[in-house]
């Protein structure tokens, strides 16, 4: 079975997996991914922040705590939904009774974002938009739910990585990548996580200019170069070193 979107988070082995992964001290998303995601943020205090594909929604309480005003996260997965909500309550900032959209989890679509124009101060999306086929139809829908001055700042899975299919098997330790068709954007059909997965490939240059004719400033396009003291041992940096995983971008409307 190949999965598409949230549907491949629906399936409760590649759940129980990805959450396996996840929780590793020296994840790539703790030690990559995170700490230049939230450098591009900076100060979120008094923001009205829309997060797409929010997954457990960690990102909503991390926001929160630093001052962020309100918290909407979006996903199309009802088991992350309810992940999001139990942990939002576990920290205490989820209330089923609370005024609506001051902190909500909304099991939704990306691609069907049903908001008002103008309400949030900040979109972010942490490695979901390679899901998503058409990025362009997506992205303008999010100029229009921004306010003025509003920015967006999302992570991808990096196009390099997403273009060595041929050399991804599911081993832990990789020899070496195979990056193949880099040009040739479009599906890319992935073993991941027991699993087998559509994402989308797009080049460092396609992202760019998706972000810009949405009418977005592009502010900083990033990569998750590592940071040595962010690793206990010099082998797993040096293997972080190797190959990028991760693409940033920032605009603002
Ligand atoms: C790799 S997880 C990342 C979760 C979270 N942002 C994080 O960084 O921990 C990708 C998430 O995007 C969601 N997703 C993918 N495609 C989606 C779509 N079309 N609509 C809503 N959510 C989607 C998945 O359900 C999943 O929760």
């Amino acid at each position: 079975m190949v999965y598409q979107g949230s549907e491949f988070y629906e399936d409760p082995k590649i759940f129980a997996e990805y959450w396996k992964r996840r929780v590793r001290k020296e994840s790539a998303n703790a030690v990559l991914e995170g700490p230049v995601f939230t450098e591009l943020v900076g100060d979120v205090r008094g923001l009205r922040v829309l997060d797409l594909g929010c997954g457990d929604a960690s990102c909503g309480v991390e926001l929160l705590a630093r001052g962020a005003a309100s918290y909407v996260g979006v996903d199309g997965s009802a088991k992350m939904v309810e992940k999001a909500r139990e942990l939002l309550r576990e920290s205490g900032l989820y209330q089923e009774e609370a005024p609506a959209g001051r902190i909500e989890v909304v099991h939704q679509d990306i691609r069907n974002l049903e908001f008002a124009p103008g309400q949030f101060d900040l979109v972010v999306s942490r490695l979901a938009l390679h899901y998503l086929e058409d990025l362009a139809a997506v992205l303008h829908r999010v100029r229009e739910l921004l306010a003025p001055g509003g920015r967006l700042v999302f992570s991808v899975e990096h196009p390099a990585i997403l273009s060595c299919s041929a050399s991804l098997e599911e081993s832990a330790r990789r020899g070496s990548w195979i990056v193949d068709d880099y040009f040739l954007s479009g599906p890319r059909q992935q073993p991941w996580l027991g699993g087998e997965v559509v994402k989308y490939h797009r080049t460092i240059e396609e992202y760019f200019a998706l972000v810009q004719a949405a009418g977005f400033t592009v502010e900083s396009l990033r990569e998750s170069k590592p940071v040595r003291e962010r690793f206990d041992s010099e082998g797993e940096y040096l293997r972080r070193a190797r190959i990028p995983l991760f693409l940033f971008l920032a605009g603002r409307k």
